[in-house]
């Protein structure tokens, strides 16, 4: 893809909230919304019907939902385990491998990370492990798919403020302590804003980064380097 078709894309986008979703595709214009859980291959099947009935395949495939909670090892329950991998690992994998029939030729798929496959944070283990798994993806699929002219790889971003950071937190209050908290260990004194990983999906979507494959881009303002 050359970047001038990138940039003004039409955009497909999941989620399960319709509100959000109807409020995304506002704000991107170009946009089409499917209503959907990843963990569901059966959402994902009508998620990427709608794309295939647009008839133009799929140039970037961005897998980026995710969920997180913290429970210390003592306290993980089959549930905390069963939704962060279901959605996490299991409905990333199906989220890229019922794309594949749609995937342009020299397509790029990029998968989110998280600094915390390198940390042992504590009570985040399952969710460490289920980026994990994603930072391994990337590079067995990558492998896989080079043939294609396809290029697989994870973005990795530090702390960023999103709903999702602050949901982590019991309260509002707790939230605005655990986001201090955490802008105090990044190296650059703050949060991520949501864009500077979006520019960084941008990057290695584009002809930009046409030598990058089964790579992990760390936007982390330093905290895992120095
Ligand atoms: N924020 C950080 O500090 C940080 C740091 C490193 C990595 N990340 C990664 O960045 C990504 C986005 O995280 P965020 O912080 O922006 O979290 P967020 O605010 O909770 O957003 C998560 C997004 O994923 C969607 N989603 C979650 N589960 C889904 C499912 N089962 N099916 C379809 N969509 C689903 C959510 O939509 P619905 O709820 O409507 O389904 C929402 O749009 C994740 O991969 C996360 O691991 C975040």
């Amino acid at each position: 893809m050359i970047d001038a078709e990138l940039e003004g894309a039409h955009v497909f986008i999941t989620g399960r909230r319709k509100t959000e979703l109807d409020a995304a595709v506002e704000t991107i214009g170009s946009a089409t919304a499917v209503i959907g859980d990843i963990a569901d291959l059966a959402d994902l099947d009508r998620l990427y019907e709608a794309v295939r009935d647009r008839g133009q395949g799929l140039d970037v495939l961005f897998a980026n939902a995710s969920v997180a909670a913290f429970f210390p090892l003592e306290q993980i329950t089959e549930e905390h385990f069963d939704t962060l991998f279901g959605i996490n690992v299991r409905g990333t994998l199906f989220t890229v491998q019922k794309a594949l029939p749609l995937l342009n030729d020299g397509a790029s798929v990029i998968l989110n990370g998280s600094t915390n496959v390198d940390v042992g944070a504590e009570a985040f283990g399952v969710y460490a492990a289920s980026k994990a798994a994603t930072r391994s993806f990337a590079r067995t699929w990558a492998n896989e798919l080079k043939g294609r002219g396809i290029r697989v790889n994870a973005v990795t971003p530090g702390p960023t403020d999103t709903p999702g950071l602050s949901g982590l937190a019991p309260d509002p209050e707790q939230a605005v302590g655990l986001r201090q908290h955490l802008a105090a260990q990044v190296p650059l004194g703050r949060l991520a804003h949501p864009e500077e990983i979006a520019a960084a999906v941008a990057f290695l979507a584009s002809g930009q980064s046409s030598f990058i494959t089964g790579s992990s881009l760390y936007v982390d303002g330093g905290m895992n380097h120095i």
